[in-house]
């Protein structure tokens, strides 16, 4: 049955798994081995793919054995990279009951369900206890959600002291809002970009200490105009949007790079804690 929450509904789909699994054997060969990389293309949901998890890492800095959260975690690929790269275990967090499901899947068929837990629920009500985490992300979810001090809230509250919370997030741009659909959202009334100012009250707010919060716009301008001329030409290889979003996946992927483009959205990294006593 399909959700009856608005964001679930806009990503959720049946059989998603199945499709990674077939766009895997199609670009990597029937025989290839279910690795992170291997299912990297089509298992990160957000631009820039596995290049931007690796840059969100770079932030995080996970330490061995530390227990991980992923809040909002999509089909698990980001959870998936973490585990396997820098030996931790990995919680993901995430609404979209189709996305869970997919992301239980393929922990199944990448041998990492010891490593990766997903659990369905909302990131304003995490379904953790007080202080668990050593470290936490979050990859292009808050555009999201519209309570944000909530969720930066419940982020501080699932956290132990000391704990580091690495976040890619698109703001708000000066221009005016994105042209829709976007991958995130098919209108409006499932997207909320705070501006960067905003994000900075909201985390102080909340009470994490900002270590580091990059605009990462201009950086991203070069492969984004790559990307646009690929889609427009018809020569770009398939990725998770494609295969999660389904047919209307190119025109949301156009949408997203006029988008920063147009000074309508603003690529956000940032590295907050939360202080020890
Ligand atoms: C663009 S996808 C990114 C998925 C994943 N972080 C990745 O990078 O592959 C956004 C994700 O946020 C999840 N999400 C949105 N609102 C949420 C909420 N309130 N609680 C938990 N997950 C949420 C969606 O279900 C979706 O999986």
């Amino acid at each position: 049955m399909a959700s009856s929450n608005p964001v679930a509904r806009h990503y959720g789909s049946g059989g998603i798994a199945d499709r990674v699994l077939a766009a895997v054997r199609e670009a990597k060969g029937a025989d290839a081995p279910l690795t992170p990389e291997n299912l990297a293309p089509f298992d990160h949901f957000h631009g820039r793919g596995i290049v931007a998890t690796e840059e969100l890492a770079a932030q995080l800095k996970p330490r061995l054995a530390e227990h991980i959260l992923d809040i909002g975690s999509g089909i698990g690929g980001p959870a998936r990279w973490f585990a396997a790269h820098c030996g931790v275990h990995v919680t993901g967090v995430d609404l979209t009951p189709e996305f869970c499901a997919a992301a239980e899947a393929l922990n199944a068929m990448a041998g990492l369900t010891d490593r990766v837990t997903i659990i369905e629920g909302s990131a304003l009500a995490l379904p953790v206890p007080d202080a668990t985490f050593d470290a936490a992300y979050s990859q292009n979810v808050i555009m999201n959600i519209a309570d944000k001090q909530l969720f930066y809230r419940e982020a501080f509250r699932a956290l132990r002291p000391g704990g580091r919370l690495a976040l890619s997030n698109l703001c708000a741009g000066p221009a005016g809002e994105p042209y829709f659909p976007v991958p995130w959202a098919t209108t409006r009334d499932t997207s909320f970009l705070a501006t960067p100012e905003e994000m900075q009250t909201d985390l102080l707010a909340a009470g994490f200490e900002i270590a580091s919060f990059c605009d990462i716009t201009e950086a991203m301008r070069e492969t984004q105009r790559r990307t646009r001329e690929r889609l427009e030409r018809g020569d770009m290889p398939r990725i998770a949007v494609d295969i999660i979003m389904g047919e209307h996946a190119r025109e949301m992927q156009l949408n997203s790079i006029r988008t920063i483009e147009d000074d309508r959205g603003v690529a956000i990294e940032a590295l907050v804690t939360k202080p020890a006593p």
